[in-house]
C-alpha cells in the first residue's frame, strides 16, 4: 500500500493527516515521507504541531482524516503497542524504566517483552539474553556498571538506557519527541549524536523534534518545518537554511546561522 507522493523507498508514509481540538487546528493536514534509512528533523514554534503530529503516528491521537502506512501498512485504527511490535521505536516519551532494576535487568526485561509472546513464556528475565542485553548497552555508550540500579543514573544516562530498551524492540523507526529536552548544550550534541550513530550503524530511520539549530543542523539529512499545523517546507538542510519562508515566517537569521556555525 503505497500513499500518494510516497515511494516504496518510504519507511514511513504519512498522508494529509489532520487534527482539531476544539477551536485550535492543530494538524491542517500534514503530507511527509520519512526514507529509509534518514535521519530526518520535524522543527517548527512551540504549538506548531509537532507533538500532536508524533501522537498520531505512535496511535496515542486519533487524527480526524488523513492516513498513515508504516512499512508499506496502514495503521489506521492500529493501538499504540501493535505499532510498536511492527517496528514502530518510540523511546523518550513513555518511559519504561524500572528504577530499582539494574541497568542489565532493564535491557533484560524489554528483551523478553519482545520475545515474550512467541518464544520464552516460562523464563526470568534475569537469565534472558544478557549477552545481548549487554551488547545494547554498549551500543547506546552507556560506561557506568551495568549492575547499578537504573535510579542512580543522571539524566543523559537513563536517556542512554531508554535508547537501550528501545532498541530491545528491534525497531526500524525511531521517533523522537524532544529526545535532547533538559539536557545542558554539550549534552545534547553528544547525546543525538550517539543516537545519530546507532541509527545509522543499525540502518535505522529516525524522525525527531528539537528546538535546538545546533543539534538539529548537526545531524538531519533532511527537516520539515511545521508552522501552525501546516508543513512549509521539506528538503536538505541546506535548502531548508536558505528558504527566505523559512527565515520570514519562523526561524530568523541569526538562529539559522548559530545553527551552521555550532
Ligand atoms: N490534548 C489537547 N487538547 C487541546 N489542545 C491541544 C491538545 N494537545 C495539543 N493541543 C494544542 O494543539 C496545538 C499544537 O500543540 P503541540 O503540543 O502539538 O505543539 P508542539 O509543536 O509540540 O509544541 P512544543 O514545541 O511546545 O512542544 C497547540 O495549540 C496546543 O495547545
Ligand atoms: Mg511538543
Amino acid at each position: 500500500m503505497i500513499a500518494p507522493g510516497a515511494t516504496s523507498a518510504d519507511v514511513l508514509a504519512v498522508d494529509s493527516v489532520a487534527k482539531r481540538f476544539g477551536g485550535v487546528q492543530a494538524l491542517g493536514g500534514v503530507t511527509l515521507q520519512v526514507r529509509r534509512g534518514e535521519f530526518h528533523a520535524i522543527i517548527g514554534p512551540n504549538g506548531a504541531g509537532k507533538s500532536t503530529f508524533f501522537n498520531t503516528l505512535t496511535g496515542l491521537i486519533l487524527p480526524d482524516t488523513g492516513q498513515i502506512v508504516f512499512e508499506g501498512r496502514s495503521l489506521t485504527g492500529l493501538p499504540p503497542h501493535e505499532r510498536v511490535r511492527l517496528g514502530m521505536g518510540r523511546t523518550f516519551q513513555i518511559t519504561r524504566v524500572f528504577p530499582d532494576l539494574t541497568l542489565l535487568e532493564n535491557v533484560q526485561v524489554a528483551l523478553l517483552a519482545h520475545d515474550r509472546a512467541s518464544l520464552f513464556p516460562w523464563r526470568s528475565a534475569s537469565r534472558h539474553r544478557p549477552a545481548d542485553a549487554r551488547g545494547l548497552l554498549e551500543r547506546v555508550g552507556l560506561t557506568v556498571s551495568e549492575h547499578l540500579p537504573a535510579s542512580t543514573l543522571a539524566h543523559g544516562d537513563r536517556k542512554r538506557l531508554e535508547l537501550a530498551i528501545t532498541l530491545a524492540g528491534e525497531p526500524t523507526l525511531l521517533l523522537l519527541d524532544e529526545p535532547t529536552a533538559g539536557m545542558a548544550a554539550q549534552e545534547r550534541l553528544e547525546s543525538i549524536r550517539m543516537v545519530h550513530r546507532v541509527a545509522s550503524d543499525l540502518g535505522l530511520s529516525c524522525l525527531f523534534t528539537e528546538h535546538d539549530m545546533a543539534v538539529v543542523f548537526s545531524v538531519a539529512s533532511r527537516i520539515s518545518v511545521l508552522v501552525q499545523g501546516k508543513l512549509l517546507i521539506t528538503g536538505q538542510p541546506e535548502e531548508v537554511r536558505a528558504s527566505e519562508q523559512v527565515q520570514r515566517v519562523y526561524l530568523g537569521e541569526a538562529v539559522i546561522e548559530q545553527g551552521v556555525n555550532g
